[in-house]
């Protein structure tokens, strides 16, 4: 493996951190490292929050299910799917009028805008994670930034063509979380096919519920309920649905 496979391979979530600050130098190493992704016709479509009050990421380990850690994340980035400043420059640069001579209605953002967003900013995040990783720091993703939509709408002054799709936080692990193993996946022939779609028999599922970590069986011993009732149906879950249904609703009803 060369040094980039490695890297990949090795990498884990990290969620304790040594009580050291992230000097500048590498701060912006992984920020424009993020920058430098890939992104849908070079739009750029989101925007990077860096969280620098306490009291804020405290705020906000809070509303993303009550996880303490992020509060102590040295850093903190979050990463939003941004319609909302290529919609301002549409203004700008005087759309509706142009429209509105053309006989045409002038386009909003719709939910495929939003999709696409997603995927860019997603992108970025994933460049800091592995550009951060390279530089000693460890990361975790936090989906819970998807939920509280309007408490979080309110708290980082979000407008309508704007979401939160992940944050991130920061710092140089611990030697526990060093010395930690890293998770198990499913087995690729689970995950990869040819061509097509695979949908899964009941002998699949047995198949793959043998192949799988213990974790994933957890205390039900059957990752089909044990994810059901311990993910899927988790107050957390139904809490994103419904923030986002609220999202959904601002961004399309505009
Ligand atoms: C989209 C996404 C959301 C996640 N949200 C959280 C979260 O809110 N809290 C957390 O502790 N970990 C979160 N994680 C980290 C996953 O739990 C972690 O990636 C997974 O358990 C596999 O472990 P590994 O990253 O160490 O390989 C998230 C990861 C992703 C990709």
């Amino acid at each position: 493996m060369n040094q980039t496979l490695e890297l990949i391979h090795n990498r884990k979530s990290i969620r304790a951190y040594k009580d050291t600050a992230i000097p500048e130098a590498e701060k912006e190493m992984i920020i424009q490292a993020a920058l430098r992704a890939p992104t849908a016709g070079n739009l750029m479509l989101y925007s990077i929050l860096d969280i620098t009050e306490q009291s804020l990421k405290e705020r906000l380990a809070e509303t993303c299910d009550n996880q303490t850690f992020i509060a102590r994340a040295p850093l903190l980035l979050i990463f939003l799917a941004d319609y909302q400043r290529w919609y301002d420059h549409f203004l700008a640069s005087g759309i509706p009028e142009l429209c509105r001579e053309r006989g045409q209605p002038m386009r909003h953002p719709q939910e495929g805008d939003l999709l696409l967003a997603c995927c860019d900013a997603l992108i970025a995040a994933q460049n800091a994670v592995i550009a951060a990783e390279s530089l000693g720091i460890g990361s975790c993703y936090i989906g819970d930034i998807m939920e509280n939509y309007e408490i979080h709408r309110e708290l980082l002054h979000l407008p309508a063509y704007v979401f939160p799709i992940t944050m991130l936080c920061f710092g140089y692990p611990t030697e526990q979380q060093i010395r930690r193993k890293r998770t198990e996946r499913l087995d690729r022939e689970f995950i990869v096919f040819e061509n097509s779609y695979k949908r899964f028999t009941g002998e699949d599922f047995d198949r793959m519920e043998q192949s799988m970590p213990a974790k994933y069986r957890g205390s039900s011993g059957n990752a089909g309920r044990q994810v059901y009732f311990q993910k899927f149906s988790a107050s957390f879950a139904l809490e994103m649905n419904r923030s986002v249904k609220k999202m959904l609703e601002n961004w399309s009803g505009q």
